[in-house]
């Protein structure tokens, strides 16, 4: 079982993350690192999956070696930043099936807003793991989670870049049986609900938006 909180603290994810936050770093360079990361946090995020043996033969001797057990595992995006960290984490685990959840902010009741959602099946058979990289407030990611459940998934794990206590904390209370991954645990939210010291907008930063 993964704790409830895991910072990969890795050299490389840390330099990394480092040249990620850094405001000169262009759109380009962080795309680019950001499919590098998630690669990393991929292999954390994966740890203790179910494992099988299957009967093979080496060109020395037949051999039982282990295999992944179980249905295909379900990579979910938070759109739209979530799809910064599929790619990369796709590219380690090619034969995942892929869903994708659309929520937006109701500017007058701050909730999050369901318009997209469309996920892989037998979700229940599947472990899951839902990618954004901010979780910042975390009523997006606590919102993303709820649909997941309610579509049958009971086996979660949350990947992100950033996490803020603040987000932490609401995760732990609404979603304690969902371990998270991240590459840091940032200092707290600012009065707009930004991550510091942060990134900035993660969206805008890997798809050159303002
Ligand atoms: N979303 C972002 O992209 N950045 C933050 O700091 C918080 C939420």
């Amino acid at each position: 079982m993964l704790d409830h909180l895991t910072i990969v603290k890795h050299p490389l994810v840390q330099h990394k993350l480092t040249l990620m936050r850094e405001v000169e770093t262009s759109t380009a360079v962080f795309r680019q690192l950001l499919r590098e990361i998630s690669q990393l946090l991929a292999y954390e995020v994966t740890r203790e999956l179910d494992m099988t043996t299957k009967r093979i033969e080496t060109p020395m001797q037949p051999m039982d070696a282990p295999v992944l057990d179980g249905k295909k595992l379900a990579l979910i995006s938070i759109l739209r930043a979530g799809n910064g960290l599929l790619d990369g984490v796709l590219e380690l685990i090619p034969s995942a099936r892929v869903g994708f959840v659309g929520l937006y902010r109701d500017e007058q009741t701050l909730q999050p807003v369901q318009y997209y959602f469309k996920v892989p099946d037998a979700l229940e058979d599947r472990l899951v793991i839902a990618v954004d990289p901010m979780l910042a407030t975390g009523n997006s990611s606590v919102a993303a989670i709820d649909l997941l459940k309610q579509a049958g998934a009971k086996n979660i794990r949350f990947l992100c870049l950033l996490a803020a206590p603040e987000g932490v904390a609401r995760m732990k209370e609404a979603h304690p049986d969902v371990p998270i991954v991240t590459a840091s645990l940032d200092e707290k939210l600012n009065e707009h609900g930004y991550i510091v010291p942060g990134l900035g907008d993660a969206g805008d930063r890997m798809f050159g938006t303002k």
